[in-house]
């Protein structure tokens, strides 16, 4: 097929009908960058985030609650990357929720149904509030619910759920037997138990994670779950993991890089080299694999051109711009590669957001050019937002990636495993607590920091200093 040309005039019709609400994108400029991820953020919100809610993301049951962890994690970048605190209080309020009272990331109207793949998404965004700084209230700290200690909290959960029994290793996609799916070993459990515990390593310093990065991706190329030529496969049935699900999805690529980004980060000397060597062939394999050769556009090749998605894998592509963004902070000599592949995205996916009611609404394929293709929805609203504001720190000198000795705040409790709040403090503390057990309880949470904003009168950040 022949590139379409981006330059306006092209595609006249479309334009011309869509003006008034396209999203301006200037590349260069960090302003409009921040404009445009504010503009894909906000309907984000309206649309389809309610913090306050058992589920997190609506509607449901089109959106799962893994959902929720994940829009958490693009709005704790979005903080990141733009400075604007304009959404922090409902990432605080999502948090307390997700967390819940057995502070584990397995709320109990989730438990019997979550997948070790769901804990990680959350995982890993706790960890992004870990590295990035994101505020951490008072009540959340007494609680024992800072962001450190509960990645720590899921890994050592995990840890403890690592099956020697079958395929010789590795999680199985389930956490509980009476699953479905507990027969099956994914990629993307195993891919982020690898990053979260790779950045555990980079993060606190401490050995005993990278030992279980370093376990968790041989085994993961042992069992060729990542194959000799680094496509990664989806995953395979126990006992031997031997006949594969050979679907080749964005997330699982973009996991594996972010790991072997932050173990090449923590680690020096030859084994450096081999976390160097390992990012340079799961990179190529992924530009390979689902960068548009035409366009330059990521394309969801599993599902896409076809519209097979279902509605989680829209999200996908978020997730590997964002791990993409991280791999280029971390293992700085890829920004050359990465870079200007996220920025040419970026531009591309905010040319689709030209659709629906709003005339703003993003589509799913970014590489037909400045048109929406009639597809709308929470992870084709997520993948651009992602794609859009991980473009920041090339123009601004944002988001960096911090760690315990240079910047970190948040507490480390490494023998975390989750506990039963005490009554009264959730009675405190919690919306989510608070909703469940008092009828106006999440009215109260919300009126105690309007109060505090109107007698302060500054904004968001003085909600947090004050509570923190
Ligand atoms: C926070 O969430 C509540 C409940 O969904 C919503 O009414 C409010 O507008 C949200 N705030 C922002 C800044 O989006
Ligand atoms: C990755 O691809 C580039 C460009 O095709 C090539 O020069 C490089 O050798 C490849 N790296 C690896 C590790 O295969
Ligand atoms: C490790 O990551 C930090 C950012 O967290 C970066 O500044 C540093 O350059 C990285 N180290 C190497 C060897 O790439
Ligand atoms: C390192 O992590 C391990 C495993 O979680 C833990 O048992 C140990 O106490 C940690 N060490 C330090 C110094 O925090
Ligand atoms: C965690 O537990 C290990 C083993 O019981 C112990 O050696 C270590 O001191 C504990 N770490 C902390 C920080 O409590």
């Amino acid at each position: 097929m022949k590139p379409r040309s981006l330059l306006p005039g092209v595609s006249i019709l479309c334009l011309s009908i869509q003006a008034t609400n396209a999203i301006d994108l200037d590349i260069n400029s960090y302003d409009s960058i921040k404009a445009a991820a504010k503009t894909v953020a906000r309907d984000l919100a309206n649309t389809y985030w309610d913090p306050y809610s058992v589920n997190g993301v609506h509607p449901w049951p089109t959106y799962y609650w893994w959902l929720h962890g994940a829009v958490l994690g693009a709005f704790v970048d979005y903080w990141a990357f733009t400075g604007d605190t304009t959404f922090n209080e409902n990432v605080t309020v999502g948090w307390l929720r997700g967390v819940s009272p057995t502070l584990n990331l397995q709320p109990v109207e989730q438990a019997s149904s979550e997948g070790n793949d769901d804990q990680g998404f959350w995982s890993i965004m706790s960890m992004d509030a870990t590295e990035k700084v994101f505020p951490e209230t008072k009540g959340q700290k007494d609680l024992g619910a800072g962001f450190l200690e509960i990645t720590q909290t899921v890994h050592n959960l995990q840890v403890g759920r690592w099956d020697e029994t079958t395929c010789g290793g590795g999680l199985r996609w389930q956490i509980n037997n009476w699953n479905n799916n507990y027969k099956y070993k994914n990629t993307i459990s195993n891919g982020l138990f690898f990053q979260q515990s790779a950045r555990l390593a980079k993060y606190t310093g401490n050995v005993t994670y990278a030992d279980w990065a370093e376990k968790t991706y041989k085994w993961l190329r042992d069992k060729k779950f990542i194959q000799d030529d680094f496509y990664i496969n989806d995953g395979a049935n126990v006992p031997n993991c031997d006949k594969f699900s050979n679907e080749q999805w964005t997330y699982n690529y973009g996991t594996i890089m972010a790991g072997c980004a932050a173990m090449y980060n923590f680690t020096d000397g030859s084994a450096r080299a081999y976390w160097k060597e390992q990012i340079d062939n799961v990179l190529n394999a992924t530009i390979k694999t689902f960068f548009d050769a035409d366009t330059g556009a990521i394309k969801e090749i599993q599902c896409q051109e076809g519209y097979y998605c279902n509605d989680d894998q829209p999200s996908f592509k978020a997730y590997l711009a964002r791990w993409m963004g991280y791999t280029a902070q971390v293992a700085p000599y890829t920004y050359n590669d990465i870079m200007p592949r996220l920025r040419k995205n970026a531009q591309l996916a905010a040319a689709t957001c030209v659709g629906g009611s709003s005339g703003r609404d993003c589509g799913l394929k970014w590489n037909i050019g400045p048109q929406f293709d009639g597809k709308t929805g929470l992870g084709e609203q997520l993948s651009a937002m992602e794609v859009i504001q991980n473009a920041a720190p090339f123009v601004a000198n944002v988001g960096q990636v911090l760690q315990a000795n240079n910047g970190g705040e948040s507490k480390s409790n490494p023998n975390a495993t989750g506990k039963k709040i005490k009554k009264d403090k959730v009675e405190e503390y919690l919306p989510y607590m608070l909703k469940n057990y008092h009828i106006t309880g999440a009215d109260r949470f919300g009126a105690a920091i309007l109060t505090i904003l109107t007698v302060a009168g500054f904004g968001a950040g003085v909600a947090f200093s004050i509570m923190g």
